[in-house]
């Protein structure tokens, strides 16, 4: 039996300081095989599935089982990026035991390598029992989007001295409890360094600028594939959503006037077959 290539914890804790981290996020197979292709470091099945996937208006709604299903999706199609299953609203807040056993589907059930926890200080006990459990810990601090509605929308975080200061010592905290690596949303690029500069683990940013020590985005916000808002953050490196629409206006097309299918997508009876049923009856 030959054992999997997969990028491990350690060595991707190594790459701080040496080489940029990649990650994106990914919710099935087919985008999962494109990304593991490209050599990707991280996939985070992020429970941004509940918007780009679901159609729902934030991430609250989206349950573990749901999240089971799209990261067994992605697990399967990886051989070599470490898939990260992003913890759903109320699948770790309630306490440490509720933590260790939704985490431990992620990894059991659906074959990830680690799970994602969002929240500093307050989420240090649930870090630690889960790790404790052996199950790594991708923490994520600043924008968390299961707590917009405590911080009154999706805001940038960190712009004063105090909140600077929390979420500074948030990391800290969460380092502390065993997180391998660290997301950093929404954050001033300035407050983002000095995190990366102070914690031991990786810091990964989205829209916290360059001096991090990776990168990671929703994958339809990088194809243009979702249009609900494109935040600043953003970069698209594609407008597929276009590229759809054009196929798929086509193809109702060539339905319309017979153009597809054509000779080359039939199938044929042998002449044989044809001149015995055209015989008539
Ligand atoms: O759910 C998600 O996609 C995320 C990333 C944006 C970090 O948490």
């Amino acid at each position: 039996m030959t054992r999997s290539k997969r990028l491990t914890i350690p060595e991707l804790v190594a790459k701080k300081g040496k080489e940029k981290i990649t990650a994106l996020t990914a919710y099935d197979v087919q985008f999962a095989r494109l990304l593991d292709e490209t050599g990707i470091d991280l996939i985070l099945v992020g429970d941004s599935a509940a918007m780009i996937m679901m159609g729902y208006e934030d991430t609250l709604p989206i349950t573990m089982e749901e999240m089971l299903v799209f990261t067994k999706s992605v697990v399967k199609g990886t051989k070599r990026a470490l898939v990260v299953g992003d913890m759903p609203f109320l699948s770790y807040q309630v306490s440490d035991e509720n933590a260790v056993f939704n985490a431990g589907r992620f990894l059991k059930e659906a074959g990830a390598q680690a799970v994602k926890i969002e929240g500093g200080q307050e989420m240090a006990s649930r870090v630690r029992a889960v790790v404790k459990a052996g199950i790594p810990v991708l923490g994520h601090i600043g924008l968390t989007p299961q707590s917009a509605n405590l911080l009154g929308g999706y805001k940038v975080q960190g712009k004063d001295v105090a909140s600077a200061r929390k979420l500074l010592a948030d990391a800290q905290a969460l380092v502390e409890a065993g997180i391998f690596a660290l997301v950093l949303e929404c954050v001033p690029q300035e407050l983002a360094a000095l995190i990366t500069q102070k914690i031991s683990v990786p810091t990964i940013g989205i829209g916290a600028g360059k001096h991090v020590d990776g990168q990671i985005l929703v994958l339809h916000d990088l194809l243009g594939l979702f249009e609900g808002f494109r935040p600043k953050f953003v970069k698209a490196y594609a407008d597929l959503a276009s590229v759809c629409r054009t196929a798929l206006n086509t193809y109702i097309k060539e339905v319309k006037t017979g153009q597809f299918p054509g000779e080359e997508h039939s199938f044929k009876l042998s002449p044989e077959v044809w001149a015995e049923l055209s015989k008539a009856e």
